[in-house]
């Protein structure tokens, strides 16, 4: 397994495997991997086929983090993530750092979240808007400017990203439309711990309390299905219930739950079987989001 930490080196080896008709598959992350990650590895992995290259970044990118978010506690385990590639069978680990990926810089820790960061930015501006875009302004905008960034560096021919981060995947899938990258997307399913809790790096920040009661999202989007199930229900009435239901987690704080339709992200008035649902909870300051189709 290769580490490359420079964005030339990567592109150079990206330029001469395409020259040689190799096909990469690329899965961006932020690290402190877990089994979810590995599970795009290993899908990365079976569209790219035993002669393929797959690519692997890890990055904790500072424009998708907001002033008051947890950019400098987010959790880092390069020597685990590295291990945890290398039995993946990954072929090359790009690990680049700030000043590598957001170059010419001035003053770093005063700029995150403002505009003055960087002048180039790639901004999503329709699906971007509701839920993660809403509670977090400028978070999209460093999603897509970094997977932008790192496409146009590592050059894949399939890119794998988790339905963990439904809108995300969405925003990135009509980035790639939009701007003709040569890119095929693929959005693969969450994986989850023993209870339902989607696995997630952030579930480490959780006390042992709060990780009991974080299976509460999980439930949630069980019991709207159920809810949905003999017939189509109104959203106001079913985000009451389940803001009820969440808030009987006496640690939880429901941040937002929405109803929506899975291709365009706009809001539904009747809830029913296909309807795509989302929630956010804080448990702490520890922020956990998690979606599924009804
Ligand atoms: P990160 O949170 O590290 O996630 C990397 C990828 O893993 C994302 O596509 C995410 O949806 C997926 N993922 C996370 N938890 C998962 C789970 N339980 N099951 C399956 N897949 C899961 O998302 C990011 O990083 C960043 O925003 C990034 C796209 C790398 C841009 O910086």
């Amino acid at each position: 397994m290769r580490i490359v930490s420079t964005a030339a080196a990567m592109q150079k080896l990206a330029l001469r495997w395409k020259r040689a008709g190799s096909k990469t598959g690329f899965v961006p992350t932020m690290g402190y991997l877990h089994a979810g990650h590995i599970s795009l590895v290993h899908e990365a992995r079976k569209r790219v086929g035993k002669k393929g290259i797959v690519v692997v970044s890890i990055y904790v990118n500072p424009t998708q983090f907001g002033p008051k978010e947890d950019l400098s506690k987010y959790p880092r385990d390069l020597k685990r993530d590295l291990q945890m590639c290398r039995a993946a069978d990954v072929d090359v680990v790009f690990t680049p750092d700030d000043a590598e990926m957001y170059p010419n810089r001035q003053n770093w820790e005063s700029e995150i979240g403002s505009q003055k960061l960087f002048s180039t930015y790639v901004v999503e501006e329709k699906l971007s808007q509701t839920m993660e875009g809403a509670a977090r302004p400028t978070h999209f905008r460093g999603v897509t400017t970094v997977v932008a960034k790192l496409f146009n560096i590592v050059l894949p021919d399939v890119a794998v990203f988790g339905q963990k981060d439904f809108q995300q995947a969405a925003v990135i899938q009509r980035m790639v439309a939009d701007l003709n990258f040569p890119v095929k997307m693929v959005v693969a399913p969450t994986l989850r711990e023993r209870d339902g809790l989607a696995m997630s790096s952030r579930n480490k920040y959780l006390d042992d309390e709060q990780r009991a009661q974080a299976v509460v999202l999980f439930h949630a989007l069980q019991a709207a299905k159920q809810a949905v199930k003999l017939k189509p229900v109104s959203a106001a009435r079913l985000k009451a219930d389940l803001k009820e239901f969440i808030t009987a987690a006496p640690l939880a704080k429901l941040d937002y739950v929405e109803f929506f339709d899975p291709e365009t992200l706009q809001a539904v008035a009747q809830v029913k079987h296909g309807t795509q649902m989302a929630l956010a909870v804080f448990f702490g300051k520890t922020r956990l989001i998690d979606n599924a189709q009804l």
